[in-house]
């Protein structure tokens, strides 16, 4: 294999954001190992140019351990890693099973964490970059989706704590903050909307699980937008530390320095409208 390319890990690229992020590097400048679980999935991969199809569970220490070896193997080194693959868990945080909360983080954070450290002695030795798939929820907490919320921001307090220690030996650490995109997450979100809770909450988290599927597949935006960022993350001499995806970035600026009981009151109208719909 080619020593004088750049070799990017990216996880969960089967669909949505991993797999437009996977394409897109491989177009433009990259080769890029995609992190798979099914056999069609790696076989579809496979298929790509530039593209070389690795299985990873993040869940699983064992194919971690596997995917370090073959990359070893294979002498291309590794410039980057983009940890991006995710689930989503959700509804009032009174009838969250304690089960979910731990599959939500072992993905989302502890799986960010099992891949980083394993593959982050080569990055290190190239000088390279990390880049993580946080989203809005990472800085804007919304009700009935708290296990989400929580996981990623617990993937922006990892990355930034990473990035001031990668800073003192040349890594650069990028986040990413997806606002709704258009991928199959969605459409995973129908399982939960089905489930029956008990809580007080019950009526209003359908609705806004609904509101937030239907949303997501009308308005989301096309997820090569996510790639394109994190591309800019992984080639740009001066990276972003954050790079919002969304149409309404400003609004999201400010909530970030909104006084939290101003948020607070913003949701509940909002949740006053979703009741209504
Ligand atoms: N879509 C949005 O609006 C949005 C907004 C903000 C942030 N994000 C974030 O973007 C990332 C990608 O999401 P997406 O929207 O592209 O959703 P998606 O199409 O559902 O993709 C999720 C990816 O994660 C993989 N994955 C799940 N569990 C895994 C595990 N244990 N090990 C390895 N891979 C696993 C899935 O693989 P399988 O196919 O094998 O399940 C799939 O490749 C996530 O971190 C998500 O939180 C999405």
């Amino acid at each position: 294999m080619d020593r004088q390319t750049r070799w990017v890990l990216v996880t969960g690229a089967s669909t949505g954001i991993g797999r437009a992020t996977a394409e897109y590097l491989a177009a433009n400048g990259f080769d890029v190992y995609a992190g798979a679980r099914k056999p069609e999935d790696l076989a579809a991969l496979g298929s790509l140019h530039r593209v070389v199809p690795l299985r990873l569970d993040v869940q699983r220490d064992s194919d971690v351990q596997a995917a370090l070896e073959e990359v070893s193997k294979a002498g291309t080194g590794l410039f980057g890693i983009v940890n991006n693959a995710g689930i989503v868990k959700a509804g009032p945080l009174m009838d969250v099973p304690v089960e979910d909360m731990i599959e939500q983080f072992d993905v989302n954070v502890i799986g960010i964490h099992r891949v980083t450290r394993a593959f982050l002695p080569l990055v290190v030795a190239a000088k390279g970059r990390v880049v993580m798939m946080s989203s809005d929820s990472g800085f804007f907490a919304t009700p009935i989706f708290g296990p989400y919320c929580a996981s990623k921001f617990a993937v922006e307090g990892y990355a930034d704590s990473l990035r001031r220690e990668m800073n003192v030996l040349g890594v650069k650490v990028a986040i990413i903050e997806p606002g709704r995109i258009a991928t199959p997450i969605w459409n995973k979100g129908e399982a939960l909307l089905a489930r029956e809770i008990s809580s007080p909450l019950a009526p209003l988290a359908k609705k806004v699980g609904r509101h937030a599927i239907d949303g997501g597949n009308k308005k989301g935006i096309p997820p090569v937008e996510v790639a394109k960022a994190v591309h800019h993350a992984l080639a740009s001499d001066r990276p972003k530390e954050r790079y919002i995806v969304a149409d309404n970035k400003m609004e999201y600026k400010l909530l970030r320095v909104l006084p939290t009981r101003t948020v607070d009151s913003l949701v509940a109208k909002e949740m006053r409208k979703i009741e209504k719909e």
